[in-house]
């Protein structure tokens, strides 16, 4: 790919911490190295679908872009192009609109496009790179839940907001001896419900990945009271249930997206309010985790992926993601980063911290664990 002269660069997926700084190492490297020309979509693939939604991106635009939340170039979790909702007349209609992306991206003299995004614009990208086009991915998700990197970028500053967030939470409880729950992200995976948990002194986590039992939550609140701790934190990954239950949703599913998850806070604290007659009070984070100032780590992560990124493009390996892997980047297929979703495994270091610590997270799951 020595004789390339343009790249495309977008942001897919919900928004998180770090995208600029991905977004000004990738324009760095493809303009300092390689002597290319990077055009910026905006909003995801819609950049692509619709017309006058792109433009050059030079080094002046990427300046004091790392410290910054968000993406410079706006992003959109409902463009799908192989699945394109349109409503006309009251009614919706899906169409394939992935040719007019190929013809778009032709049209601006894209030669590869940069990804950045979760595991819906990673399945996207990797049917777009079937249909013909040069894609190389860049992970990003607060929830922690794409498959083939050890995390993501947007991860580590998510965690951090929900742990000073139950820092902050703590005094109250205390205050006022009540059990306080905290509902974070996580639509598939209790990562940040599990770190920030852990990290922020937690009593009870629950995570999708593991049912949840009230009567093991009621039991352990009231021992922490028979203690003496006149307090509790709870806190609640959006996408947990319980043992035979259902998700929780807050709205139905809008055009192009998926159904809103949220409610299972609210619902937790009120079954815990009837059976440990304490007061119980639900907080829900929610977007908070997905703004603010990236960490150094997702800085340095951010950064270490976006120049490595555009050097895939330089050396060939299209199609490919990159990823984190026992601490180094490295590269993975992109059939391989969306063959499945990355849970919280039930055997790993981060759930036997958390029994060892007595954080409540399934008495029946702590019981298999610790044989
Ligand atoms: O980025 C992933 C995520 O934060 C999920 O945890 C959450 O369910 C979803 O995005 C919410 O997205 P939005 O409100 O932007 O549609």
């Amino acid at each position: 790919m020595s004789n390339m002269q343009r790249i495309g660069l977008l942001t897919g997926g919900g928004d998180c911490p770090g995208l600029n700084a991905v977004i000004r190492a990738a324009v760095k490297t493809a303009i300092n190295e390689y002597g290319w020309e990077v055009m910026g979509i905006e909003d995801g693939f819609e950049g692509l679908i619709q017309p006058h939604k792109a433009r050059l991106l030079d080094l002046t635009d990427v300046r004091g872009l790392l410290p910054r939340g968000g993406t410079m170039l706006g992003s959109t979790n409902r463009a799908n192009p192989l699945q394109y909702e349109v409503a006309t007349d009251g009614q919706v209609r899906v169409f394939d609109v992935s040719e007019t992306v190929l013809h778009r991206a032709r049209e601006y003299g894209i030669e590869a496009l940069l990804v950045i995004g979760g595991d819906g614009t990673m399945r996207i990208a990797h049917e777009l790179m079937h249909k013909g086009l040069q894609v190389v991915g860049v992970p990003k998700t607060i929830d922690n839940d794409l498959y083939g990197t050890e995390v993501s970028v947007g991860f580590d500053t998510a965690v951090n907001t929900a742990m000073e967030a139950l820092d902050k939470l703590h005094t109250t409880a205390e205050s006022h001896h009540r059990v306080l729950v905290v509902e974070v992200m996580g639509r598939h995976a209790g990562w940040i419900a599990l770190a920030a948990g852990i990290a922020g002194g937690a009593d009870v986590i629950l995570i999708p990945e593991i049912p949840y039992c009230l009567e093991v939550i009621t039991a352990k609140i009231q021992q922490r009271y028979q203690s003496g701790a006149q307090f509790s934190i709870a806190v609640v990954a959006e996408g947990s249930k319980s043992l035979g239950g259902e998700t929780v949703y807050r709205a139905e599913r809008e055009l192009g997206g998926v159904a809103r998850l949220g409610g299972i806070g609210e619902l937790v604290a009120t079954q815990l309010r009837r059976l440990c007659q304490v007061d119980v009070r639900a907080t829900v984070l929610g977007h908070l985790q997905r703004g603010g100032s990236p960490t150094a780590f997702d800085r340095l992560l951010a950064t270490r992926f976006g120049m490595m990124a555009v050097h895939m493009i330089a050396q060939g390996h299209v199609g490919h993601m990159v990823a984190l892997q026992d601490g180094h980047t490295t590269i993975v297929p992109l059939s391989e980063a969306v063959s499945c979703q990355k849970q919280v495994p039930l055997d790993s270091d981060l759930v036997r911290a958390a029994l060892g610590l007595t954080i409540c997270l399934d008495n029946h799951r702590q019981a298999i664990v610790a044989e």
